[in-house]
């Protein structure tokens, strides 16, 4: 997490808004300041997280920014863009008011207060602050502009209060992942979702040109390149937005913790000897031949819902070994297998989407595409060779409002850096 004079264009646009939009005399202190953090696209990998899977994500060059000014007392004021409101809250007394508190703002505005609250629970003196917030990832379209807001809060909270914590490398009060999981906790707290680790690692950790493999049981990682000059990597956006979503992603966690206490428990009958057994806590520990020998032994959907992440989290590893080698056109049949199992086994996948994929399909030069993030609307994710985008664009454009009634949104998008602040003058 370095701190950065390159400020990226939302940024610059919230610094501009700031003296429009808070212009009481309010006690500040210093100057003003910028803060950031990136969206992701997950290349693969996708619900593996919390099932302490691998996940391959990018960071990428859109962000969440906060622009403003420290305050002298300890209230945090914030004015989104997006929704074109305020909201403010009070830091002291947290974490214990944070309910009383959460109940009575907006929902994008909790996502911040959740990152303070979780920042108090560490003891990390916080100061109040006025800013702006506005970004250019796509809100709620799968592309994680919760995480984005969440590390930029962390980001924020680090700028104004001015050394009294740190965030990055060694020495720092919070290392990038410590604040991806205090993220992820916040998360948790102001949705209800019990997301994984995957948004907010991949916001923390982002790095131009470079995908992140991580482990999300050991939070090892490591950068894999990412950055043929010849595909690109296109996001499309359904303009679909379901409130099932938090439900069901609850719901299939749910599944993937029966499934596994379930296939233990077979393992352990099945295979005495296999003193490894006791040992397995997450799907992640059953390899593909113990699942193609106990599969068929679990209901239906506990198999379906199984099936897919053993196969995902084994598509992961593929993926990686293909980047290290430079081989990016060879993960595109990747993608659609992921795809089909989301779509078919996981089911979290919906018609949009998948009119979506299917229309790539269709396109010469689109070398895969899946639906990327939680699922249920949101954003599908494509590798296309650059001399086949504007194809895709028109067909897209042609086909997708004729059977769906609606609109998509297609944008070309970079493997980028991670967050950043900085003062401003
Ligand atoms: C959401 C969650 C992540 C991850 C993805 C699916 O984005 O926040 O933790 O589970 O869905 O891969």
């Amino acid at each position: 997490m370095n701190n950065s004079n390159a400020l990226p264009h939302p940024a610059l646009i919230a610094i501009e808004l700031f003296p429009q939009l808070f212009q009481d005399d309010v006690p500040y202190v210093g100057t003003m300041g910028a803060a950031w953090a990136p969206g992701r696209v997950n290349l693969i990998g996708e619900h593996t997280d919390y099932n302490d899977g691998f996940v391959l994500p990018v960071a990428v060059d859109r962000v969440a920014a906060f622009a403003g000014r420290a305050r002298a007392d300890l209230v945090v004021r914030l004015w989104s863009t997006h929704f074109s409101e305020h909201a403010s809250f009070e830091v002291a007394g947290l974490p214990e008011i944070f309910e009383e508190q959460r109940v009575r703002l907006p929902g994008w505005a909790c996502y911040s207060l959740g990152v303070i609250t979780e920042l108090a629970r560490l003891n990390i003196a916080i100061s109040g602050f006025d800013a702006v917030v506005h970004g250019d990832v796509p809100v709620g379209g799968g592309m994680s502009s919760s995480a984005a807001i969440e590390v930029a809060t962390a980001q924020a909270c680090m700028l104004f209060s001015r050394g009294g914590f740190t965030i990055g490398a060694e020495g720092a009060t919070l290392q990038p992942l410590q604040v991806a999981a205090l993220c992820q906790r916040a998360e948790h707290i102001a949705s209800g979702v019990r997301s994984g680790i995957l948004d907010q690692a991949a916001s923390c950790l982002g790095r131009a040109g470079k995908a992140v493999l991580l482990d999300c049981r050991s939070l090892e990682y490591r950068y894999l390149p990412f950055d043929a000059p010849d595909i690109s990597l296109v996001v499309i956006d359904t303009s679909v937005r379901r409130e099932l979503a938090a439900s069901a992603y609850n719901e299939r966690r749910s599944q993937c913790e029966e499934a596994v206490r379930m296939l233990r428990e077979i393992i352990i009958r099945d295979e005495p000897e296999n003193r490894t057994a006791h040992a397995i806590s997450a799907l992640r520990d059953i390899t593909q031949e113990q699942f193609a020998r106990y599969g068929s032994q679990l209901p239906d959907i506990l198999r379906r819902r199984a099936g897919y992440i053993i196969a995902e989290d084994a598509r992961v590893i593929e993926t990686a070994a293909l980047l290290e080698r430079g081989a990016v056109e060879q993960v595109g049949p990747l993608l659609w297998q992921a795809h089909a199992g989301l779509r078919d086994e996981y089911e979290v996948s919906c018609f949009e989407l998948d009119t979506l994929v299917e229309i790539a399909r269709r396109v010469p030069g689109v070398l895969g595409a899946r639906m990327l993030g939680g699922g249920f609307g949101g954003c599908t994710v494509n590798l296309v060779r650059n001399d086949a985008v504007e194809t895709l664009r028109q067909a897209v454009e042609e086909q997708y409002p004729l059977r769906t009634g609606l609109q998509a949104n297609i944008d070309v998008c970079r493997a980028a850096g991670g967050p950043g602040s900085a003062w401003v003058g």
